[in-house]
């Protein structure tokens, strides 16, 4: 049965895409995400396995093509190869990715590619032993580097990794993490910092770096030539000659995407986010648990929901907007 996308919000974008956060809880404790205490939600908030797998069939039912789990870091959720194994049964359902910070890839990668993980994005910010440690507080780079060559042994197609560049932090590690990326033969992303949750490690305003001032180092020692390539996100690429690396740029800040903007977020408790700028939410975890198995009335409430989605983010690094800390959000 085709489909048609049933998902259209008031500013005639089409929404096929849903990044569905599985747990804020992870074993990492990144200073641009999280505070350095961090209180996370009470077992009970969280979603359950059949409710997630409710939700996410809810969406795909209404035109949802891809859907990627997030965190927190969605390999410390337990029992997280049932839910991908459920998720990649659902019919319509194009493409199931997930987003990880690479710790516990050596064990999981295979059985996740398995299950029907298609494509991963893999975060690490620093090569540098020390620097990662600082970085994540707690973070053993070692493990992550494991992680990236136990993804690439599992035969997973373009591994991306994603990096947050901070001035006066990691700004001077831009080319070895291109570097690294080509020689994998992976593709990499540079994300713009965003002023999510109010933190205690570095004035946002003094680490700002725009996306322009990071492909003009590139654009240094490497031939770049412009893509029109798209997975589906905001990332603009470009691909670098004679490799089969693309180097994406995610530019939140310096270049509002809203316009093609085609997502939306549920986090783990099941809050439907609209927009990752704005506080407005709907709480599907009440309707997923006063009417289980209610599905038409779930997707009523997401189709009207679609209804408010904000036209733009607005990002201000010298004020915190969003008091949303990334791992409630969903990363
Ligand atoms: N701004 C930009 N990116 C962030 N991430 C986490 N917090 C922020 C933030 N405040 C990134 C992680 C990961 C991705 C899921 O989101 O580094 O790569
Ligand atoms: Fe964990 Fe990702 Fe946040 Fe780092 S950025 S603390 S890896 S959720």
């Amino acid at each position: 049965m085709s489909q048609q996308p049933a998902l259209i919000d008031p500013f005639g974008r089409s929404i096929n895409y849903l990044r569905l956060s599985v747990t804020d809880r992870c074993n990492l404790r990144c200073t641009y995400c999280m505070a350095e205490d961090m209180t996370f939600l009470p077992k009970q908030q969280i979603l359950s396995l059949e409710e997630l797998r409710d939700a996410a069939a809810a969406f795909v039912e209404l035109g949802i093509k891809k859907v990627r789990l997030t965190g927190g870091e969605p390999l410390i959720r337990r029992d997280i190869l049932k839910l991908v194994t459920a998720l990649s049964a659902l019919p319509g359902l194009n493409e199931l990715t997930m987003t990880t910070n690479g710790l516990l890839l050596p064990n999981m990668a295979k059985p996740l590619k398995d299950a029907g993980i298609a494509r991963l994005n893999i975060s690490i910010d620093s090569l540098k032993a020390d620097r990662f440690k600082q970085l994540t507080r707690v973070g053993e780079l070692e493990q992550v580097l494991a992680g990236v060559q136990a993804a690439k042994a599992a035969g997973f197609a373009r591994i991306k990794l994603n990096a947050v560049i901070l001035a006066g932090f990691n700004d001077d590690e831009v080319l070895d993490l291109a570097h690294f990326a080509i020689a994998n033969g992976l593709d990499i992303s540079f994300i713009e910092e965003m002023p999510l949750g109010e933190i205690s490690s570095h004035r946002r305003r003094d680490t700002q770096i725009t996306s322009e001032h990071i492909r003009q180092q590139l654009a240094a020692h490497y031939s770049l030539l412009d893509s029109a390539e798209t997975t589906g996100g905001p990332s603009r690429y470009l691909r670098v000659a004679d490799s089969d690396s693309k180097i994406g740029f995610i530019s939140p800040m310096s270049n509002n995407f809203c316009g093609s903007c085609n997502r939306v977020r549920m986090t783990a408790e099941g809050r439907l986010l609209l927009c990752l700028g704005n506080e407005h939410s709907l709480d599907l975890r009440e309707i997923l648990r006063a009417f289980p198995g209610d599905s038409a009335r779930l997707k009523r409430a997401i189709v009207e929901a679609i209804g408010d989605k904000p036209e733009r983010h607005h990002f201000d690094p010298e004020q915190v907007d969003i008091v949303r800390f990334m791992n409630m959000t969903g990363g």
